[in-house]
Parts: C-alpha cells; structure tokens; sequence
C-alpha cells in the first residue's frame, strides 16, 4: 500500500519535466501539469480576483496512483503560475494515506476550506483542510475524516468526491455514490462547521438498468464529481429571482458516469432542487467526446459567469504516456449557459483570444460535392490553431473540415482529423423546417500510430435554418469543438505533425459565410518545475 516507488515509475523524476517538454503531441496553451500524471480539476474557484486550479496530480510519473492536489493560479483564465503542491498523502495510518482525491474549495467565513476525499485502502473519506489568506499553505483537520463510513445499511458501488455550498445559513454537501442494484447516486448532509455531517439521504437515484453500458447516455452504476448548480449559474442555496421562480427547470445536476473502474462519460439532468431532493426532468450528454471530458468542475465567477474545466484523458497506450513523462491535460475554461430548450450550451472564455497570433480571414465561399480537390483553401495551417466558421447547409448537406492534416505529394491526406457537420434532409425531418443537425469527429485517420483510440464520436446539434456556428479548438493532441454550443472534446496523436486545413462539402451544397483563422501562441515559457 505505502510501497516508496511504484513499479511503473520508470522514467527517473528529474527526467520528466525534459521528456514532457520534448513530445510535440503535448498541448501548448492548455493547462497540463509540469510532468507525470494529471486528472480532475479541484477545488476551481475565484479568490479575491485570482483564478485557483488544482488539480489531480502525480509528480512521480505519467500513471494513477498516491494522488496530490496540483496547484496554479491565474489572473486572466489563459496563463498559469505553476504553485506548490497544496495536498499530498498522509502517515501510513491516516485517513488519506494513500492520496488525496477530488474534491472542493469554500470559503468558510473567510477560511479558504477544502472538502476532499482522503483515500485509504479502496476507501475514500471525506477529509477537510485550511489554507492560509493566499491559499498557498494548507493544514489537515485534526479529526479526519469528518464523515466517518458511508451510510449503513446501504450496499453502495464506490463512495466519494464533493459538492459544497452554503444554504440558509447552513453547509450541504453531496458525496457521489452508488447503490448496488439500482444506479447512480448523490448523499446529502448538513453541517454548521464543515465538520460535523448529518446524513439526510440521496438527493436522487439513478437507474443503471435503463439502458445499456454501450449508451452514450448510460448513467452508471457510481456517479463521480457531482456537481450541483442552478441552470442560471448561481449556487445551489441561492434565492432563484423572480424569472427564475417561474420555470420548471431551474438546476442543474452534472456527473461523471462511472462503472466498476471504467471512467464512461460526463452528463447532466436539468430539474428542480428543492428541499432535501432533486426531481430530475431531462437527461443530457455534457460533451460528445465522452471520456475526453471528464470530470468536469464549475464555479460561478466574480462576473457571475459559470466557468467550467474538464479533464482530458489520453487515447493512446498507458505505457506510451508513461514513457513521454506526461499524462492529462485541462480543457480550456467553459462559460456554461442555458440554451432556449433549458440545455446548456458551452462556449470557450473569450479570454482566449489573448493567446491569438497570426490571422487569416477566409473570403465567403460556397462549397459543394462536385468540387475537386478542397473546397476552400484556407492559407492557414499549424497544430496550435483557433477556427472560427459560420456556416449555412442545405438540407442533406455534409460539411467536412479537415485539421492536423499532412498531405502526400497529390495532395491526399495521410494524417486527417476530420471534423464533420451534416444537416438532415427533409425526409428525416418528415416535413416540418429542417433544423437538426449532427456533429461527427471522425479520427479514423488521425494518426498513423497503430495503438491510437480512433472510435468515431458523435451527437445531435440545432441547427435552426441550416446555420451554424462553429468554433475548432486546436492544440497538438488536444482538440475542442464546439457547434452551436455543443461541445466534442477529443485526443488524437497525429505522427506526422502536419498542421494543414481542408474544407469540403461531401454531400450537398453550404455556404461559408465566415472563416477566421488564428495560430495559437503558448503559456508555458520556461522550465518548469516537478514541485515548484
Ligand atoms: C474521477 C476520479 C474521482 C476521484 C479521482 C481520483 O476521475 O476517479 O472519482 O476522486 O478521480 O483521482
């Protein structure tokens, strides 16, 4: 359990910062840890202006294991001051002695305080520790954990991760979970000193046995990262407005579906939170790149927007991350808002613009399937790159937009990450305006590498009157898209390292009503530090 050095540390620690910096396939202006291994985001919040980040972090290489709270700060969302570790694993007898897993930041009066779950054996607990005014030190709670077992009398699946805030004058929280037999859950408690937990029961269950495992919206047998918000991005506990009071569908519930160690995907039901419960109305997908983004965590900002990270696991071989001394990167921040059906609707933060460098403006163009050769040629071309389209399809039209690309000398692909966007036609609608869409990523031929995740992904996207708004997110092996507000998160490990740009309309007609282009500069300029 407490072994010094696990038998996949391989690459010797001070080789791994060299050998993270050295791989051209690791994002440039996404946050991604010095070296070793990153997962969820934690704790992420607005501290007297400063953004805080931590994060699941294991510095002693690129694989899962004895996790630490990582830690930066930022004062504009885009560039990341690397700060020391803030929480690592206890004494061989304490309560998270075999790490330090996710969890969140609140202010307790002033306190900045983190609930989080200390891990023992294959048991997690809930634990709490205090930082200094600058969050920058942090001291355990004496008495961990602060809820001593899961509730008896319950045959649960896993027991662990936070959602905290403050309602009435009192502290809730909800620990994600699962009930053997039924699905999903999330246990309430209430506390007056984030100390002393009083179990009130499940906020809601969810049915493992709707559906089928294979489901892009199966719900798990364990729900991880629960992440409670109202759909208008306040806390919880906060008083809904006068517009608010009025609609059904005023929360948001996100989690992580989870099933005997497979991390499946990240979704949401909308419904009510009232009382000690919440009545779930609709089921949503978070991301259609599923496991690509996991475990996402929200905070409201100073502004009031509602920001939110995503972890963006690796699809290629285990060893293969351990090897390049790095494993993980952060999604870009989301501003999460709610669309006109009550869904939510995602969008990078404008900050990122910060990061643009070279631009290229693409004059309108219309594209069709009899065109030879790419429809538009863009001019631009790099594997850090912002893209930003207006688009109008026909209905049955299929637009292609090709990224990562290396040519042979005709001019044909070998390396494509092939992002694909297609209206249906007037059959499928049976009659009335044709205004749905999908969103396809297609990496069947994103890399050469034999041993890459290459499984399509794909989910629907409105697309009133056949226009979209489509904004490409590219930074080496990590890809964000987004369409009309929906998102598909993705990895893909292009060898050649081409950076060319193609588009085409595979079937039908549309017409490119706006293409911008910018190259994307970097945000880590010098040598980092394992334990800065
Ligand atoms: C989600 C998760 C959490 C857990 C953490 C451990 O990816 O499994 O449930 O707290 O990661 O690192």
């Amino acid at each position: 359990m407490t072994e010094l050095t696990h038998p996949l540390a391989t690459v010797p620690r001070d080789e791994l910062v060299a050998r993270a910096a050295a791989d051209p396939l690791r994002p440039r202006f996404h946050f991604v840890s010095p070296a070793g291994w990153l997962n969820d985001p934690n704790g992420v919040a607005q501290w007297d202006g400063t953004y805080h980040l931590f994060y699941q972090y294991n510095p002693e290489g690129a694989f899962h294991h004895r996790i630490q709270w990582g830690h930066a700060t930022s004062t504009d969302l885009v560039t990341w001051k690397d700060q020391p570790v803030a929480l690592s694993a206890g004494g061989p007898d304490s309560t998270d002695a075999d790490g330090c897993w996710s969890g969140v930041l609140v202010n307790d009066g002033g306190t900045p305080t983190i609930v989080y779950s200390g891990r023992h054996g294959e048991h997690e607990l809930p634990c709490v520790a205090t930082g200094s005014p600058d969050l920058l030190s942090w001291s355990k709670f004496a008495d961990n954990p602060v809820i001593a077992a899961p509730p008896a009398d319950l045959d649960i699946t896993a027991y662990r991760d936070h959602c905290v805030w403050q309602e009435g004058g009192r502290w809730r929280q909800l620990v994600g979970s699962g009930i053997r037999g039924c699905g999903g859950t999330a246990f309430l408690y209430e506390s007056a000193d984030l100390r002393t937990w009083e179990y009130i029961g499940p906020l809601c269950i969810g049915d493992s046995s709707q559906g089928s495992p294979t489901d892009a919206d199966w719900t798990g047998t364990m729900w991880e990262c629960v992440d409670l918000f109202r759909a208008d991005g306040g806390a919880p506990g906060q008083v809904p407005d006068a517009s608010g009071a009025s609609e059904g569908d005023s929360h948001v519930l996100v989690f992580s579906a989870w099933d005997d160690g497979v991390t499946h995907h990240p979704l949401y039901w909308t419904g009510r939170y009232s009382g000690d419960a919440f009545e779930p109305n609709a089921l949503n997908r978070l991301d259609y790149g599923g496991r690509y983004f996991y475990a996402p965590q929200s905070f409201q900002d100073e502004s009031g927007r509602r920001i939110m990270f995503g972890w963006l696991q690796e699809g290629r071989e285990a060893d293969t991350s351990v090897e390049a001394g790095w494993s993980g990167v952060m999604s870009l921040p989301r501003v999460v808002s709610r669309d006109s059906d009550g869904s939510l609707s995602f969008a990078p933060v404008p900050e990122v613009a910060a990061l643009r460098r070279e631009h290229v403006g693409v004059t309108p163009a219309m594209i069709t399937e009899s065109t030879s050769g790419p429809g538009v040629v863009t001019g631009v071309a790099g594997p850090q790159l912002d893209l930003e389209l207006e688009l109008e399809l026909d209905p049955g039209a299929v637009v292609r937009l090709g990224v990562l690309e290396t040519w042979d000398a005709d001019g044909t692909p070998i390396e494509q990450t092939a992002i694909e966007l297609s209206r249906e036609d007037a059959s499928e609608s049976s009659g009335e305006a044709v205004s749905r869409g999908t969103l396809r990523l297609d990496r069947t031929r994103s890399s050469l590498e034999g041993d890459v995740d290459t499984d399509p992904r794909e989910g629907p996207v409105p697309m009133p009157g056949g226009r979209v708004s489509l904004r490409v997110i590219v930074d080496r092996s990590a890809v964000e898209i987004f369409a009309n507000g929906k998102p598909l998160t993705a990895r893909v490990y292009p060898r050649l390292g081409g950076g060319g740009i193609s588009l085409d309309a595979t079937e039908g007609t549309a017409r490119v009503v706006r293409f911008d282009a910018w190259t994307m500069g970097e945000i880590f300029g010098s040598e980092r530090l394992l334990f800065p």
